[in-house]
């Protein structure tokens, strides 16, 4: 086995781990079980990826996924989704205050076309400055794979490309990252909430239920070593 133990605390990766994605799911269920508003869930959620994005950042994963607000997540009271949009712009504007001591390359992935417009010259500006960086972090909003893939048929269609895997992959959201090799979900339920089904092919799944608040680096060792311990067959023997 290839994983490395280092310091009795961190993992090293090899080529077979290159990208995980997540579906940081349970921040609403984190606060009321504290007696606590959604919203301070979400905040604690923003808390949590933050940790877990400079963890794998140090672990030199290649790409990162998270899945920060669906298509569906519209259905929500007006105030939670004007939260979770108010914690986006914070969060942006965090890291473009520290953009010298990170080597994250960021993408929005989904339909910015219904966010406000604030947000989006802000997601549009950190995509900019740090398209040179390292390692790939789609931060999925108003994401569906759904709407991914009659967006990607539509464009092919439109350019009279023909239907292939290939030219699929390249117009997905994630033409730039390739496939996650783990889906990790938090939260208990078992299932991939319209996140990612095409990339999720051939991904391993990793369901914990930590609520995702309370994940942390300990928990993406554990996924990882999970991973390593899985036998990929890919349809082979
Ligand atoms: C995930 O946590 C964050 C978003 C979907 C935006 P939830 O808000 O879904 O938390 P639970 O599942 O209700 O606990
Ligand atoms: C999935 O969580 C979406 C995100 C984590 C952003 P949901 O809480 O929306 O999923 P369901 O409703 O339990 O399937
Ligand atoms: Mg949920």
């Amino acid at each position: 086995m290839p994983l490395f133990i280092k310091n009795k605390k961190s993992v090293t990766l090899d080529e077979r781990l290159t990208h995980i994605a997540f579906i940081m799911d349970g921040n609403g269920r984190w606060a009321t079980s504290r007696g606590l508003p959604r919203e301070q869930g979400h905040r604690a959620g923003a808390k949590a990826f933050q940790t877990v994005a400079q963890y794998c950042e140090k672990l030199a994963l290649r790409a990162m996924t998270v899945y920060a607000f669906s298509t569906e997540n519209w259905k929500r009271p007006t105030r939670e989704v004007e939260a979770i949009m108010d914690l986006l712009e914070e969060y942006i504007d965090s890291c473009e205050e520290e953009l010298k001591d990170h080597s994250v390359q960021f993408h929005f992935i989904g339909d910015r076309a219904p966010l406000r417009a604030s947000l989006k010259t802000k997601m549009d500006r950190l995509e900019e400055t740090t398209r040179e960086n390292r390692m790939v972090l789609n931060i999925a909003v108003n994401y569906g794979a759904r709407a991914e893939l009659c967006r990607a048929f539509e464009t092919l269609r439109s350019n009279g490309t023909s239907i292939s895997e290939q030219s699929i992959c390249e117009a997905l959201f994630t033409a730039h990252s390739g496939d996650p090799d783990m889906i990790v979900r938090t939260g208990g339920d078992l299932r991939i909430s319209n996140f990612l089904l095409w990339q999720a092919a051939y991904a391993e799944l990793y369901f914990t239920d930590k609520l995702w608040p309370d994940f942390g680096p300990s928990d993406v060792d554990a996924a990882i070593h999970e991973f390593y311990s899985r036998q990929r067959r890919y349809g082979g023997v």
